[in-house]
């Protein structure tokens, strides 16, 4: 993500239906995302999802979390369920097994939010447990459900097939 991205991202970031129904509502300035972007702690990196010809779909991000990471996504409501989101967390868990020496990459969702685990299935991750009241979103405490895919885990790197 460049700071040429951020108008785009501002609009998504300020339409509820990016986010859908399971992630915190936001509304946020451009001048806001900016400060955000410079002052992201070490370890944490939001990238754009890119379709081949260059149009942006949506982000992806990875956080350093004590000794592993943890990611997050979404993408734009008209391209969804084509395969885009499985495929940037593929890449995103080859480029951090590859450059990062974690044995452990992670990510939480809303036990209702099943696009979300079935793409964290697709890219061969396996769910842990249910995180009690561990997010705030539209008004309530809500649960949690916890992923993660181990290096041991881990298959032939997408990034590095032929
Ligand atoms: C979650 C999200 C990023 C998935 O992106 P995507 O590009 O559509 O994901 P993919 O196309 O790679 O895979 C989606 C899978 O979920 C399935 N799916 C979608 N909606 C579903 C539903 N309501 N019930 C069951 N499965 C569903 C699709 O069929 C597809 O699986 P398949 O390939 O086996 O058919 C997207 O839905 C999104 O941006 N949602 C809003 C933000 C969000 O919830 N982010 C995640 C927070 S943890």
């Amino acid at each position: 993500m460049e700071k040429a991205d951020l108008p785009l991202v501002v609009e998504w970031a300020n339409n509820p239906e990016f986010g859908g129904e399971y992630e915190p509502l936001e509304q946020v300035t451009l001048g806001e995302i900016e400060r955000w972007l410079d002052q992201l702690p070490s370890g944490e990196k939001w990238f754009m999802i890119e379709k081949k010809d260059g149009t942006k779909i949506g982000h992806i991000m990875q956080k350093a979390v004590n000794k592993h990471y943890t990611i997050g996504y979404r993408v734009l409501p008209a391209e969804r369920n084509k395969g885009y989101c499985t495929e940037a967390v593929q890449l995103l868990v080859d480029y951090l097994f590859l450059s990062a020496n974690v044995v452990r990459v992670q990510a939480e969702t809303n036990p209702a939010n099943r696009a979300s685990q079935r793409v964290l299935e697709k890219a061969g991750f396996t769910k842990e447990g249910v995180i009690r009241k561990s997010v705030f979103i539209r008004g309530e405490w809500r649960d949690g459900v916890l992923y993660s895919i181990l290096r041991d885990e881990w298959k032939t790197p997408r990034i590095l097939k032929k």
